[in-house]
C-alpha cells in the first residue's frame, strides 16, 4: 500500500509526497480515505500559516472533514470490520480531564484535532483513528455526505445552543457551509422562519434552495432596517457588524450563538440591548456528541449535504482545492477525493 498525502510545508506550499501507511494502535482502525471537505480553517492555514495561537511550524497534512473505508483493525478494535464505510470525528479528547468527565469533551484542553498543529489531517490515502471516533455510514449516503458530517455537526451544535424549537424564527448571518447547515438543521428542528443574510448573491441563492424563508443581501439592505424579531441568532460570518446587528434583531430573552470567528480577538456587542432585554450570548467550539444525530438527519433526508458540494479535486490538486472558494464565492464546498489506486 502506498500512502500519498498532500503536505503543507508553509504558506501556499503544499507538496504531494509518499508517507508511511499509519500503523493502527490497539483500539484504532486504519481507514482508506475516500472524500475530504475543504474547510475555511484549511484555507487559513494554507494562506497565513496560522489561526490565532495555532501555528504550522512543522510540515502538516490539512483536512478534517473526512470519510472512508475501514481496511485494517488494531488488535483490540471490535467496533468495525474491514469494508465498513465510516465518517471520522476528527477531534480525539483525552477522556479523563474535568471537561471530558462533564461531557463537554469539545472543550478538552488536550484534544488532538486533525489538521490543527501539530496533528496531521486527512488529505491522504490512509488515516488511523480510534474506533470510537469512526461512525458507520448507511449505504444510501454518498461519500461526500459522509465527509460533511463534520460541518453538519457544527450546525447541530449551534442549534442545540440556540435551543431551536418548533415555531421559532432563527436568524442565520452568513451563508457559507456553516450557515447553510445551520439553516437546514433549524428547519429540521421545526423552525418555521429562518432568515439568512450574506453579501454574496450566489450564497443567498443556495440558502433559498435549502429552504430559507427569507434571504437578505446586507450589502444592499441593512439588517437593522428589516424589523426582524428572531428567537435566536446563529452568527456564521465572523463579521463584527453581523454580530451586533444580529443581536439587535433578537426578541427579548432571545439567544445569540457566536459560531463565526472574526479577525479580532475582541469585538464590541450592544451591551445595553443585551442587558435590558436579558439576551443570552454564547459561543460554540466545535461540537460534542453530534455524529449520530448528523448521520440520522442526512440519512432521513432532513438535511441535504450533497447540495453543498460545488467542486472536486484529486490529491495532486489539493492546492487548487484550497484556493477554489477564494476564486469564486459560488464555490462553497470544494472536496478533495483521494484515490488509493491512483
Ligand atoms: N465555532 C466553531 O466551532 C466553528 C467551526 C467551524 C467554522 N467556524 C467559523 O464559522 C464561520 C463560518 O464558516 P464557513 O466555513 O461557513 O465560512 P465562509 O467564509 O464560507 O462563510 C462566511 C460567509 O459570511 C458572509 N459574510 C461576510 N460578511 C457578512 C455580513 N456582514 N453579514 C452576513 N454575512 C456576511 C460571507 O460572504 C460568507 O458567505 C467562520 O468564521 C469559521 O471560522 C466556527
Ligand atoms: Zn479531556
Amino acid at each position: 500500500m502506498n500512502n500519498k498525502a498532500a503536505v503543507m510545508y508553509g504558506t501556499r506550499d503544499v507538496r504531494v509526497e509518499e508517507r508511511e501507511v499509519p500503523e493502527p494502535g490497539p483500539k484504532e482502525v486504519l481507514v482508506e480515505i475516500r472524500a475530504v471537505g475543504v474547510c475555511g480553517s484549511d484555507v487559513h492555514y494554507y494562506e497565513e500559516g496560522r489561526i490565532g495561537s495555532f501555528i504550522v511550524e512543522e510540515p502538516m497534512i490539512l483536512g478534517h472533514e473526512s470519510m472512508g473505508t475501514v481496511v485494517g483493525l488494531g488488535g483490540e478494535a471490535t467496533r468495525h470490520k474491514e469494508g465498513d464505510r465510516v465518517t471520522l470525528e476528527p477531534g480525539i479528547p483525552d477522556g479523563t480531564c474535568r471537561e471530558c468527565r462533564a461531557g463537554r469533551y469539545n472543550l478538552c484542553p488536550n484534544v488532538r484535532f486533525f489538521a490543527t498543529p501539530p496533528i496531521d489531517g486527512a488529505f491522504a490515502n490512509y488515516v488511523a483513528i480510534h474506533e470510537d471516533f469512526a461512525f458507520a455510514l448507511p449505504e444510501t449516503l454518498s461519500d461526500d455526505a459522509g465527509a460533511l458530517m463534520e460541518p453538519l455537526s457544527v450546525g447541530i451544535w449551534a442549534n442545540r445552543k440556540a435551543g431551536t424549537k418548533a415555531g421559532d424564527h432563527v436568524l442565520v448571518t452568513g451563508a457559507g457551509p456553516i450557515g447553510l447547515v445551520s439553516l437546514q438543521v433549524a428547519l429540521a428542528e421545526g423552525a418555521t422562519q429562518v432568515t439568512v443574510t450574506d453579501v454574496a448573491p450566489e450564497r443567498l441563492e443556495m440558502a433559498r434552495k435549502m429552504g430559507a424563508t427569507r434571504t437578505m443581501n446586507v450589502a444592499e439592505e441593512p439588517l437593522e432596517e428589516a424589523g426582524i424579531e428572531a428567537d435566536s441568532l446563529i452568527e456564521c460570518s465572523g463579521n463584527p457588524t453581523a454580530l451586533g446587528d444580529g443581536i439587535r434583531s433578537l426578541r427579548p430573552a432571545g439567544t445569540a450563538v457566536v459560531v463565526g470567528m472574526g479577525p479580532n480577538e475582541e469585538t464590541s456587542v450592544p451591551l445595553a440591548f443585551v442587558q435590558t432585554r436579558e439576551i443570552w450570548v454564547t459561543g460554540t467550539f466545535r461540537y460534542a456528541n453530534t455524529y449520530p444525530a448528523a448521520i440520522e438527519l442526512a440519512a432521513t433526508g432532513k438535511v441535504d449535504l450533497d447540495a453543498l458540494v460545488t467542486s472536486r479535486f484529486d490529491l495532486d490538486h489539493a492546492a487548487d482545492a484550497l484556493q477554489a472558494s477564494r476564486k469564486d464565492a459560488g464555490n462553497v464546498k470544494p472536496m478533495v477525493v483521494p484515490n488509493a489506486g491512483a
